[in-house]
């Protein structure tokens, strides 16, 4: 994710689409067993990046508990996210944002783990409540090189695609196996991610055929070298319903978890939506090319020559975003977003 507060900025599509896990993640804090008096009752949050997109779900599974535990029952909030993370714009948030969780709870306490969420990063039975939104279609790694394109969704190459779909499923164990470890017994994790439909729709295909386009063309002004394009690969991956449910087929639990409920749903298109009620269609193609930049383009910049320290980063950055506004405000329409919401119990 971009850091120094982008992400935090241009991230309000992730947010538009939180109604149906939000709900998910109070019913779990409503009824999900608590710790023994004095143990604070531990939240985690698995892939906060900056923090913005975590004040609404933090806030609303605290106070759920607070009102079965009382004002002065200690709830620690771990939010979690890769060592490069932008942390220091994530305490400024709890800080200052009007809207954070910490506001007016003396008893709430806030901490940070900078590791991979696919080991073990916290203490085992220790998690009361999990929560993670738009970080595990994130794979651990990019497994191969996708010649066709940045995003596998979209490749003909049918070993990039296999290599992809095998790491989604190994990287969807680990995590599974890790949050098994360190949820409490009853405890219960809330996923909320990127999926693909029953017949292989990844959805955004406008905005990466817009992203596709943009490299093509910053590669025929010389910005780009071919091979380095060839490089770029985001490493997210949509799994579809069965995907998900597969560690769950061959026995009722996976790693101590069961899955107790998923559902498969269209996020809320709020660009599209703002482009009906105004028909703007340069911020139209703005605000697609602004979220693209925050969530995907540190990653392609991974590409250059010399990666993000590449001196051509920020003015590759910068004209990506640009040739991507121009070329969407063309054309503007809907964009499909599927997603899929999971509650997890703990055994
Ligand atoms: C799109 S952001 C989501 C941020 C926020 N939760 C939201 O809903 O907007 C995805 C986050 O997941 C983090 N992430 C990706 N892979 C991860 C991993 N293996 N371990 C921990 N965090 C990871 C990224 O660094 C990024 O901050």
């Amino acid at each position: 994710m971009e850091g120094a507060g982008a992400y935090n900025r241009r991230s309000g599509v992730q947010a538009a689409s939180l109604r149906v896990p939000l709900s998910m993640l109070e019913h779990a804090a409503a009824t999900v067993p608590l710790p023994g008096q004095p143990a604070p009752v531990v939240i985690a949050d698995y892939g906060a990046s900056s923090g913005h997109n975590s004040l609404a779900p933090m806030k609303a599974a605290v106070s759920s508990l607070r009102q079965r535990c009382g004002a002065d029952r200690a709830i620690s909030v771990v939010h979690t996210d890769l060592p490069g993370n932008d942390f220091a714009v994530l305490f400024q948030t709890l800080a200052d944002d009007p809207e954070s969780y910490m506001k007016g709870d003396e008893a709430v306490f806030a901490s940070a783990v900078g590791r991979s969420f696919y080991g073990q990063i916290l203490p085992s039975c220790s998690v009361t409540l999990g929560w993670s939104s738009w970080a595990v279609q994130w794979l651990s790694h990019a497994p191969a090189q996708i010649p066709d394109h940045v995003q596998v969704a979209y490749s003909n190459d049918p070993a990039a695609r296999a290599a992809f779909a095998r790491l989604a499923k190994e990287d969807w164990h680990a995590f599974l196996l890790s949050r098994g470890k360190e949820l409490c017994p009853g405890g219960r994790l809330v996923i909320v991610t990127m999926a693909c439909s029953d017949d292989g729709d990844f959805g955004h295909r406008g905005v990466l055929e817009a992203m596709q386009s943009g490299l093509r063309q910053l590669t025929s002004e010389g910005l780009l070298r071919p091979a380095e394009v060839r490089q770029m690969a985001i490493p997210t991956f949509g799994r579809t319903q069965r995907e998900f449910v597969e560690p769950f087929t061959a026995q009722e639990r996976f790693g101590g978890l069961s899955l107790e409920r998923i559902e498969m749903f269209e996020g809320d298109d709020r660009i599209w939506s703002q482009f009906e009620r105004d028909g703007d269609a340069s911020l139209f193609g703005a605000s697609w090319a602004a979220f693209s930049r925050a969530s995907v383009f540190p990653t392609l910049a991974l590409g250059l020559a010399d990666g993000r320290n590449d001196p051509r980063a920020p003015v590759f950055m910068d004209r990506l975003e640009a040739v991507m506004a121009a070329q969407l405000a063309r054309k503007p329409g809907p964009t499909f977003i599927p997603l899929a919401g999971l509650v997890l119990v703990k055994a």
